[in-house]
């Protein structure tokens, strides 16, 4: 199975949240495929650190914008538009959750009558909090999932929930050409010391030698992906006529104790591991059910956890 690329030079691509962790990488990726990359970002999670090397690069241009508040108006034509925009870190649920509702409403709908005016592909970056805290394992596309519309999370599930009915919506209703990819842990240089997510959490505190600080019993699971292999698999979903969604991830599910012993191993830290209380619908185990990112789009990923991590740590180190 290979999936032959469909976007390269000579096409314009719009990438919501260009400066955040994983759509800097994805717009590093389409630069390097000869595309011009238009990246809208607003900062409130991203970084100008991100993009800092991108400066000079004559095919890159960066809009400063709220997508909450609508789309700017953006001169010329998109072949594709990435909708990459949106708080992810648990934290960040609870420090805006106003926010992550407008991205997930107000912008989506304004990139979706952008991609149906440009005749664009449009793709949306989901996510495996689609299916809350899930009663199936691993999930399937298939699995509706278990969220709870109320909890403290849900402004970022719903919204996510949201983006993709109105995906579909257009998908069905307008023939838009769309795909929804629903993405996993993912973790790798660029990430946040400080956003709150298990990774580099861990990865700080264990370069600082302060204890370790693991939720709950630390049985519950999540499967990492390094950012490579998640860039991989969406531009594979770009290139391919798939609508999804398609889980994007791997199958390396870790319990987040043995996630803390291994940070701290690679690390080389004497760190000890402290469990600390656990967060309100915490999602118990997560791993995903690959089966149509492999059959239908080839995807298959590459970087071990160990290997991961080790690059990780070296970008947290300085
Ligand atoms: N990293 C993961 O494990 C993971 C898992 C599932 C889904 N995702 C999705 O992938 C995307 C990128 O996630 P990330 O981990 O790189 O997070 P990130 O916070 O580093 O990136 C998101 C970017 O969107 C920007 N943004 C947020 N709201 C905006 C707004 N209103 N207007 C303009 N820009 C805005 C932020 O400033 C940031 O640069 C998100 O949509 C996230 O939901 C990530």
């Amino acid at each position: 199975m290979a999936i032959a690329q469909r976007f390269g030079a000579g096409h314009r691509m719009l990438v919501s949240g260009g400066a955040g962790f994983v759509p800097s990488h994805l717009v590093d990726a389409l630069l390097g495929r000869g595309c011009e990359v238009v990246a809208i970002d607003n900062f409130v999670t991203g970084s100008r650190d991100n993009i800092a090397h991108l400066a000079a690069e004559p095919r890159f241009t960066l809009i400063e914008a709220d997508l909450g508040a609508g789309l700017p108006p953006l001169p010329g034509r998109f072949d594709a538009i990435l909708h990459m925009a949106s708080p992810a870190s648990p934290t960040d649920f609870q420090k805006m959750p106003v926010e992550i509702l407008k991205i997930g409403s107000i912008g989506t709908m304004a990139l979706l009558d952008r991609a149906l005016a440009d005749a664009a592909r449009f793709l949306m970056a989901s996510t495996s909090e689609a299916y809350g805290d899930p009663l199936v394992h691993p999930q399937p596309e298939s699995y509706w999932g278990n969220v709870n519309p109320i909890g403290v999370r849900s402004v970022y599930d719903e919204s996510k929930r949201f983006s993709e009915a109105a995906t579909m919506a257009y998908h069905r209703f307008h023939g838009l050409d769309t795909a929804i990819v629903r993405i996993f842990n993912t973790y790798g240089p660029r990430m946040r010391p400080g956003d709150g997510r298990a990774i580099p959490t861990f990865i700080s505190q264990a370069l600082r030698g302060a204890p370790v600080t693991v939720h709950g019993t630390g049985t519950q699971t999540r499967s990492i992906t390094y950012v490579d292999d998640l860039v991989r698999g969406i531009l594979l979903l770009l290139d391919s006529t798939e609508a999804g969604p398609i889980n994007c991830g791997t199958e390396h599910e870790l319990s987040m104790l043995e996630l803390a012993r291994l940070i701290v191993r690679l690390a080389g830290s004497k760190s000890s591991i402290e469990l600390v209380e656990r967060a309100a619908d915490d999602p118990e185990r997560r791993r995903p059910d690959l089966t149509l990112a492999r059959t239908r789009l080839g995807y298959v990923p590459r970087v071990d956890p160990e290997e991961g991590l080790r690059r990780t740590i070296e970008f947290f180190a300085g």
